[in-house]
């Protein structure tokens, strides 16, 4: 017996990266100059992506995508307050111009988690002249290379952005201050809106943001302080951001990657459950990346229908897993894709499917250990590129359209 699932028609697949995770030589991007500082790794020269876009846009390609996502540094357009380098602009207008060459759509993202080293040194986010700092170089952007874009996303994930710079401490500023955390969301979602306002008339193309949605549940489902607690931080971490933006996006993009189980700890640091994802009550080893998070297949699921509400296109902007031996990736793509197609069948408008990431990359503080590519990069050997067997599987189903399983 065979169950086939089949996708819509013009249906996007692809993959993701963004601009310092995988280029390398940002050396005027604040996590940069900060990482160096305190003496932790850095991306460097991350996976030569900058030099080698055409290749990796031409492997994409090779595996049957029809999209690609990638980030523009905003510190490589404007490395010095109001100094725009034209150079930079064009190497951003080829790697667009390869993709549409390619007959591929492009998602392009101004603002994944890096700030020019400048603006971070007047306060980043914090200083309220930051948001029209940025929305200059939006429109220094959409003027010049627009007409050559498909999608945008104005900003990456903003409450996993200030998580992890008020809070846990790993990206710059890092600050633990719950105030100030809360202050710079709803700066971020200020400037979304201010933004997506802005260019909405200059482009005519989908404008978006994209939001880690985790699938947040009670670790005991009778047990009511878990599910209030549960409903709580999902609210905190989900419906904030989602809420406030509904009415000034075209899309979502959705990023899904965990379940995070609570249990209400009275006087415990709930936000920090984050950090754990519930791990402690699940088995370790089992269906866990290397990263250490829980496999957990159905919550994209879960999560496509908790994002109905909203009556918006969903367009899955990041999905994946650190899998260095490539030993879950293809069960990790078939058995999400299969709860990405029960929602559609259940009258979810989800677009596309983006896997997070094309490339190996830099991963934040874990750096280059932790590896996400559907391609290997070796970066012992000059980062020669090696396609892994897993994303010869997703490009079967990308050239198909649909995916088969086989039950005995
Ligand atoms: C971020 C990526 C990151 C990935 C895996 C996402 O939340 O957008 O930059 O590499 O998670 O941790």
């Amino acid at each position: 017996m065979t169950d086939t699932f089949k996708f819509p028609k013009n249906f996007l697949w692809g993959g993701a990266i963004s601009a310092y995770q995988a280029e390398g030589g940002n050396i005027n991007s604040d996590y940069e100059v900060w990482g160096n500082k305190k003496g932790i790794e850095v991306a460097g020269k991350a996976c030569d992506h900058y030099n080698r876009f055409r290749e990796d846009i031409g492997i994409a390609k090779s595996l049957n995508h029809n999209i690609f996502r990638f980030s523009i540094e905003w510190a490589r357009i404007e490395p010095e307050e109001g100094k725009f380098d034209r150079h930079e602009l064009d190497h951003y207008k080829q790697v667009l111009q390869e993709i549409k060459k390619r007959g591929m759509k492009s998602v392009v993202t101004l603002y994944h988690f890096t700030l020019p080293n400048w603006v971070a040194e007047i306060g980043g986010w914090e200083n309220p002249e930051a948001g029209s700092y940025f929305e200059r170089y939006v429109n220094y952007i959409v003027d010049n290379l627009g007409d050559l874009m498909d999608y945008i996303i104005t900003i990456n994930e903003p409450f996993v952005y200030c998580l992890h710079a008020y809070l846990l401490d790993d990206l710059s500023p890092a600050k633990k201050n719950l105030t100030k955390l809360f202050k710079v969301l709803y700066t971020l979602i200020r400037v979304h809106k201010e933004v997506y306002i802005q260019i909405k008339d200059k482009v005519k193309i989908p404008i978006g943001y994209s939001k880690n949605v985790p699938y947040i549940t009670a670790l005991d489902k009778r047990n009511v302080f878990d599910k209030l607690m549960a409903k709580f931080l999902n609210y905190i971490f989900n419906g904030i951001t989602l809420q406030k933006l509904s009415k000034s996006t075209d899309f979502i993009g959705l990023q899904y990657y965990n379940i995070a189980r609570i249990k209400f700890k009275p006087g415990g640091d709930h936000l920090h459950l984050f950090n754990e994802w519930g791990l402690e009550e699940v088995e370790r080893g089992k269906g866990v990346t290397d990263m250490g998070w829980e496999i957990y297949p159905k919550g994209i699921y879960y999560v496509l229908k908790r994002l109905k509400k909203y009556d918006l296109p969903i367009l899955v902007t990041e999905n994946g897993l650190a899998d260095k031996s490539d030993k879950y990736r293809k069960d990790f793509i078939k058995n999400h894709l299969i709860n990405v197609h029960r929602a559609i069948s259940e009258g979810v408008n989800v677009i596309g499917y983006l896997h997070w990431s094309l490339l190996d990359n830099f991963e934040w503080k874990e750096g280059k250990s932790k590896r996400f590519g559907l391609i290997e990069i070796d970066y012992k050997n000059r980062f020669k590129r090696k396609v892994r067997s897993s994303s010869k599987y997703y490009s079967k189903i990308a050239e198909c359209g649909f995916l088969e399983v086989y039950n005995s």
